[in-house]
């Protein structure tokens, strides 16, 4: 396998973690290099579901390497949390996990302030997960984040720390929120420390070494290619490059040592919270939650539904420079008979291929639709691609070609094995 990074060329949730799952089998070491636990990456693996929100979904398969990368925001708490979760349900984590010693923290005080300023937008909120995820990269961009490299060293982080409390209690209280006790979060992070110590490394210089020694290294993109910093539908972003770009920076792995890049998308659309989404649809979006599916892996929140954008697929393609795409949830379109694609906007009486950059214009657009028939059965059972209706065939022949990429992984459940490769 070449060296390959999966991206979401969506708004986050296409399966992400299903499919990286199904590679790792072919990859020596998995590697996350942005985002925090504000994602949620779902893996079923024999009738058991994991969810993952730091730890790379490679963490499943025994021999496997899993990298947090310097790209990475860390809540520490959260992430013994997460080691503790999985051991208890016979997981090893142990060897097999290398934290980057650059990566930065996610403070309580980026989590209070995430949660005042979105209060404070009112209806303008961005709808953030409240995991403190802009607030920790702001800081890291002002140059004023705390590090793994500091937490574990007590002397250093407290120091740092009690400076950073005293700044954020100002802004906290000038934004009518409570102050924290520095005290207490000292406690609970030097807690997290002595968790943590022992995963803590350069993982920059460990992927190198891996990389002379012929090792192949799967990159799992967290959130999609319209929650980019740069990219995406912004303010309603999340504070990272969640494009292909995103995975050379945040592990040190240079561009020329991937050899493919991966696009995971969904059958149909999907966003949780706020900000355009020009292919939305009340119906599609009932029919899935009634089925019990599409609520979010991280917050539980109900996921807004559409139809497939082709508008958005094929700018995710160019973006990223996706290769190959893997379509999942394909089973969730079982049931519809007659099923609408998005191949263009239009934006005050213009027909348009690419997305405007300014979400208000975004917010105008209105979708142009192809209809397509359903095929009205059950796609669960298929194994070979083979074993799909015509119908399915043609659909996901027709997403790929609007896209501008080839197809090679066809999901038609959350299992394994539910799993077609083309
Ligand atoms: P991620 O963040 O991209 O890893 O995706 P999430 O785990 O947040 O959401 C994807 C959801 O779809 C999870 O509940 C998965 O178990 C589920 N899933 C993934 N692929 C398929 C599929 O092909 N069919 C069905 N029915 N569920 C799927
Ligand atoms: P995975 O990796 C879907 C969304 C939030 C919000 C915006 C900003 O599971 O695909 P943030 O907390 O990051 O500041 O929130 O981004 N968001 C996601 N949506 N999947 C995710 O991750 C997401 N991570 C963040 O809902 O709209
Ligand atoms: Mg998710």
């Amino acid at each position: 396998m070449p060296n390959t990074i999966l991206a979401g060329a969506q708004w986050g949730d296409e399966g992400k973690g299903k499919i990286i799952d199904f590679l790792t089998d072919e990859a020596d070491i998995v590697v996350r290099s942005q985002g925090g636990n504000n994602a949620g990456h779902t893996i079923v693996i024999g009738g058991e579901k994991y969810v993952l929100h730091l730890i790379p979904s490679g963490i499943l398969r025994k021999s496997k390497i899993c990298v947090i990368g310097n790209g990475v925001v860390i809540d520490p708490v959260s992430l013994v949390g997460e080691i503790e979760g999985l051991r208890k349900r016979g997981v090893a984590v142990g060897k097999n996990l290398l934290i980057s010693d650059a990566a930065h923290l996610v403070l309580p005080y980026h989590r209070a302030l995430d949660g005042r300023r979105e209060a404070l937008k009112g209806k303008g909120k961005i709808g953030t997960t409240k995991r403190g995820i802009g607030p920790a990269y702001g800081d890291k961009v002002a140059r004023i984040g705390l590090r793994m490299c500091d937490l574990v060293d007590p002397e250093v982080f407290s120091k740092k720390l009690a400076i950073r409390i005293r700044e954020n209690n100002i802004v906290l209280k000038s934004l009518g929120a409570p102050a924290l006790n520095g005290k207490a979060i000292l406690k609970d992070y030097l807690a997290a420390a002595d968790v943590l110590r022992p995963f803590v490394t350069n993982t920059v210089v460990y992927l190198h070494k891996a990389l002379k020694s012929g090792k192949q290294l799967l990159f799992e993109g967290a959130q999609g290619t319209f929650l980019d910093i740069d990219h995406g539908t912004y303010p309603y972003v999340t504070s990272s490059n969640t494009t292909a770009g995103g995975a050379c920076t945040g592990s040190g792995v240079p561009p020329h040592r991937v050899g493919r890049v991966l696009g995971v998308m969904k059958a149909y659309t999907t966003r949780v919270g706020e900000g355009p989404l020009p292919s939305e649809d009340k119906g599609i979006t009932d029919a899935l939650h009634a089925m019990g599916r599409e609520f979010g892996a991280t917050t539980g929140r109900p996921r807004r539904c559409g139809w497939f954008d082709a508008v958005a697929t094929r700018y995710a393609a160019m973006v990223n420079g996706i290769d190959e795409i893997a379509i999942t949830n394909l089973d969730g379109l079982d049931a519809v008979s007659a099923i609408r694609v998005c191949i263009a906007y239009q934006l005050d009486g213009k027909k348009i291929e690419f997305p405007p950059t300014d979400p208000g214009a975004l917010a105008r657009c209105t979708p142009v639709y192809i209809e397509l028939p359903g095929w009205n059965k059950p796609t669960d059972k298929a194994r070979k691609f083979s074993d799909l209706p015509p119908r399915a065939r043609d659909y996901v022949n027709k997403l790929a070609g609007l896209t501008g990429a080839k197809l090679t992984i066809v999901s038609i459940g959350p299992a394994r094995a539910q799993t077609i490769r083309l």
